[in-house]
């Protein structure tokens, strides 16, 4: 007992005595179940590692950034983003819909807020992403009578879309998500409109607009699922072509939305494998572990969703140890892959910062809670942070 109240106070930081309980019991409790879930899994909480500093010698280490956190309204999530983190990507605020809403009005404000916030902290800053199907508007693929807009006029969009964008971070956004989830399942090129209305040479010229921009920046392709051989080969297969073509791509992320059983690590270590075999830098883009059962297959589909059920959403408070230790021996299990590989990943970004703002609460069920990320709603980490953490020193 002695050692569990030592425990808590080092774990949360609050001295705990007679006198000052000023923890309220809730916290007292759930403290106790993170202490009871630690030690299941034999790992050792309260270890107050920073992320960023425990991986120096294997890989940047990012997370996914909202504007309420840069602009000051999150301090608690911000100081969580300096201590852990060496990499920025933005969230949502560099995606064609914010950036350039209406024909031609480009809307910096918020973008510019990220940018700074990473630079003014030497960050590495990722641009995500520039040419999506998802996210947007419905003008830059209609011509002024909402017709179909020909191959041509689709083309000077996208260029004057890119290299405005991309000539405004040149030197302070370090590598880009040229193209973002191009991919079907089964590998085939997905139907969006720029396949329909350019071609499937919509990605190379992407690229080709992206380096003439920046010559200097890193360019990606993203997509999730890679895990899965069909996707993965179809994403080999793009690589190869732009690749044979002499055009500049220097990595793949493959996102990393993964679940409790999915993908295995041996999925994981050879979609890295097969990246990496083509001279490409690996990225792992926007990981997190998604607790929730779930009653549709969707891979990380933004486009599918389902109704909110009460048995879709069952732990609307905080995780039980056992769950609690799922989540760290998963994460283990990722790390120790990811750390086997170091020599071929340059990145591991989480998708959010902390479980209270992550895109999973609302996806695909809007509403629920969920327990995806290293930091939990009240910004402490949890044991798949301390997992994490054990994976990097066991092996140096
Ligand atoms: O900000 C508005 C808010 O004002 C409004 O009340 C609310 C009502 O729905 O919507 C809010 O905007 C939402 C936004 O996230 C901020 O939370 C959008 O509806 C919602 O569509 C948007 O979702 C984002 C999604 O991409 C679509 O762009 C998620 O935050 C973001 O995490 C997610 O990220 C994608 C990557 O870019 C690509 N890979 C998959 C990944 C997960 O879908």
């Amino acid at each position: 007992m002695p050692h569990l109240l030592s425990e808590i106070q080092r774990l949360t930081h609050h001295p705990i005595t007679m006198k000052s309980m000023s923890m309220s019991r809730m916290a007292i409790l759930r403290t106790m179940f993170l202490f009871s879930a630690c030690i299941g899994i034999g790992f050792a909480c309260g270890d107050d590692s920073s992320l960023k500093e425990v991986f120096r010698h294997h890989f940047m280490i990012g997370g996914a950034l909202n504007d309420e956190l840069v602009s000051g309204k999150d301090p608690q999530a911000a100081a969580l983003v300096e201590r852990h983190f060496n990499s920025i990507t933005p969230e949502n605020v560099m995606k064609w819909e914010h950036l350039q809403p209406e024909p031609g009005k480009f809307t910096f404000e918020a973008a510019d807020r990220v940018v700074e916030f990473g630079v003014k902290r030497g960050m590495f800053i990722v641009g995500h992403t520039l040419i999506w199907h998802h996210q947007t508007p419905s003008w830059v693929f209609q011509d002024s009578n909402g017709k179909p807009v020909d191959r041509k006029t689709l083309l000077k969009r996208m260029k004057d879309h890119i290299s405005t964008v991309v000539g405004r971070y040149r030197g302070k956004v370090r590598g880009w998500d040229v193209v973002n989830e191009a991919l079907n399942e089964d590998g085939s090129m997905r139907q969006s409109s720029w396949m329909m209305v350019i071609g499937e040479d919509y990605v190379a010229t992407a690229f080709a607009y992206a380096h003439e921009a920046d010559p200097s920046a890193e360019l990606y392709y993203n997509d999730f699922s890679l895990e899965n051989e069909p996707k993965r080969h179809g994403a080999l297969r793009l690589v190869k072509d732009l690749q044979a073509r002499k055009i500049r791509i220097d990595g793949v992320g493959t996102q990393g939305h993964y679940k409790l059983d999915w993908p295995s690590p041996a999925q994981v270590e050879q979609t890295i494998e097969a990246f990496a075999g083509l001279g490409l830098g690996v990225m792992i883009t926007e990981l997190d572990v998604d607790v929730l059962p779930y009653d549709i297959e969707t891979g990380a589909e933004i486009s599918m969703r389902t109704e909110f059920r009460a048995e879709l959403n069952p732990y609307p408070t905080s995780l039980p140890p056992d769950k609690e230790q799922e989540l760290a021996r998963r994460y283990a299990d990722l790390f120790r892959v990811f750390v086997k590989h170091a020599d071929k990943i340059s990145r591991v970004t989480f998708w959010g910062v902390y479980d209270g703002r992550s895109w999973l609460n609302d996806w695909p069920v809007r509403g629920r809670t969920n327990h995806p990320l290293l930091f939990d709603r009240s910004y402490r980490p949890k044991p798949a942070f301390f997992a994490v953490v054990q994976t990097a020193r066991k092996i140096h």
